[in-house]
């Protein structure tokens, strides 16, 4: 599959010729100025909590794509009062089979509350089981020790942590994390976008690399193919 970073813990990915965005937050991020949103093409927008840094452009990007946006109970009537008609709500533990493959919504140890403070229903992270590869998105999270439950469900190709601190896990705990979930190909969000999560990106990387994973820190607007094609 081919997974564009947009900045803070906006991807987009390529999987079974369908176009995927998770947590849209482009035009309020700062960083993200070289990112034009109408160019972005989304059959699916997945929205993993309320807070603005994630819910962001989701009702512009899902109206104009007449998009699918996936989210947790509450999050989706909010966006369907807000005029957003294509929607699929879910909730933590849920699975959902669509036409690019399996998702199921996992806990995220945080706080979701929507822009005008209405509720905003679980945090949550996503796992995605693909015929392109199975991946972990965690949201905006803590460690916690049930993420050992995703090892044991399926082998994750790679997974998306956030690694900024403060409001998230940080570097350290998510390298536990990724033991905990038994995957060593991690790919970070969540740093940078404001001053009390920025990180010092080649600590982090060489942190990763000495307990034998790899960090992977994409530039915004940067495209990768994952997993690596086998030779
Ligand atoms: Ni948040
Ligand atoms: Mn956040």
């Amino acid at each position: 599959m081919i997974i564009t970073f947009y900045g803070h813990a906006c991807f987009g990915f390529e999987i079974n010729k369908k176009h995927i965005l998770i947590d849209p937050f482009i035009s309020g991020n700062p960083l993200a100025s070289s990112i034009n949103i109408n160019n972005i093409k989304a059959d699916y927008i997945f929205v993993s909590h309320g807070h603005a840094d994630h819910l962001g452009d989701t009702i512009k990007i899902a109206k104009k794509n007449n998009s699918v946006v996936v989210s947790n109970f509450e999050i989706i009537n909010w966006l369907e009062k807000k005029g957003v008609q294509n929607t699929h709500s879910m909730n933590v533990g849920g699975n959902k089979k669509f036409d690019f493959g399996k998702v199921k919504f996992f806990k995220a140890v945080h706080s979701s509350s929507m822009p005008d403070g209405s509720p905003g229903g679980n945090p949550c992270g996503f796992i995605f089981e693909t015929c392109e590869g199975n991946f972990y998105f965690a949201g905006d999270t803590a460690l916690t020790y049930d993420m050992k439950l995703i090892g044991e469900y399926k082998k994750m190709d790679f997974a998306i942590l956030p690694i900024g601190d403060n409001y998230t896990m940080g570097i350290d705990n998510a390298i536990i994390a990724s033991g905990f979930i038994n995957c060593s190909k991690i790919i970070g969000m969540h740093f940078d976008t404001f001053p009390v999560i920025k990180i010092n990106k080649n600590e982090a990387v060489l942190k990763f690399k000495k307990s034998g994973k790899e960090l992977i820190l994409l530039n915004i607007g940067e495209s990768i193919e994952l997993p690596n094609k086998k030779a």
